[in-house]
């Protein structure tokens, strides 16, 4: 094997995506069955499932397996179950996350305006459901002495930002600093945990469908690359964080954003 084959090695590797039905969590399938891992989609979306793995399996070996994340002894029968069938789980992406609710630039957006029926029901998905799915994990990765653990954060978790609602940001936050806390804790065990924090990406998130013209124009004017990401775009990443090419990361939170991050005005066009 070539040395880039072999640092990007998970050919015997078992990965767990939740929220892998759709957007940056099928990415993330996507590349690992492409790479010949065995990879277990799972998504609450059952109808969204069935269809994304008819295409996947024709990559390489896939199964569905129907979660709400938010569900902890489900999430906890998911992964036994999984390490039931296939005698490990090397790889786990806790993807899976939800938009709620309107973000302070837009009325209604408010501080004043926070709906907490709204909050509870994003902070159950995109907080605790990473933590179900991350505690589930680590208990049979401490057992093998082995493993990468990846979250999904968002540059919305590491600043302030006037584009996403309350709920959705303190979600995010919590899910960088739950990335760091269980890192320190799990690498005794040899069990690795990272965050990849995206910036805009074109996805299902909103709710599906075209963006409208002048929200995607909104974006993409604080992006200084000028365009948000294609969900393709995380594919490296993400192989890296999960391979042994990043063997020495854990702790790690690692924007993907265009530049979204960087300081500064909006520059002219170039010339
Ligand atoms: N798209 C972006 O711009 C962006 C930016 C930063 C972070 N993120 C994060 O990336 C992750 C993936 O989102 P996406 O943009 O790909 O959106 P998406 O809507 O395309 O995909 C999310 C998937 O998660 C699933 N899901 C939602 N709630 C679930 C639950 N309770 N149990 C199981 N599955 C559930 C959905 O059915 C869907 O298939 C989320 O955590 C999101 O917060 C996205």
């Amino acid at each position: 094997m070539g040395v880039l084959e072999d640092l990007f090695d998970v050919r015997d590797q078992v990965a767990l995506v939740t929220g892998g039905a759709s957007g940056l969590g099928y990415a993330f399938a996507s590349i690992l069955a492409d790479c010949g891992a065995t990879v277990i989609v799972a998504d609450w979306n059952g109808e969204r499932l069935e269809k994304e793995l008819r295409g996947l399996s024709s990559r390489g070996r896939v199964a569905g397996y129907p979660l709400d994340v938010t569900d902890a002894p489900a999430v906890r029968a998911c992964v036994d179950s999984i390490v039931a069938e296939y005698k490990s789980i090397d790889i786990a992406f806790a993807n899976a996350g939800v938009a709620r609710g309107r973000p302070p630039l837009l009325p209604e957006g408010w501080l004043d305006d926070m709906s907490m029926t709204d909050y509870n029901a994003l902070i159950d998905v995109n907080l605790h459901g990473v933590v179900y799915t991350v505690q589930a994990a680590a208990r049979h990765m401490k057992r093998q002495r082995s493993g990468s653990i990846i979250t999904t954060a968002s540059t919305a978790g590491l600043r302030n930002d006037p584009f996403t609602p309350y709920s959705y940001a303190i979600a995010k936050a919590g899910v960088v600093n739950f990335t760091k806390q269980a890192a320190h804790d799990l690498a005794r065990w040899n069990v690795r945990v990272n965050a990849i924090a995206p910036g805009p990406f074109k996805t299902n998130l909103g709710g599906g469908g075209p963006m409208p013209p002048e929200a995607e124009a909104r974006w993409n004017s604080v992006i200084p690359l000028g365009r948000m990401g294609d969900p393709a775009e995380i594919r490296g990443l993400a192989l890296l964080l999960a391979s042994p090419a990043g063997s020495f990361m854990t702790g790690g939170v690692y924007p993907i954003d265009g530049g979204a991050l960087l300081q500064g005005p909006s520059l002219p066009p170039a010339g």
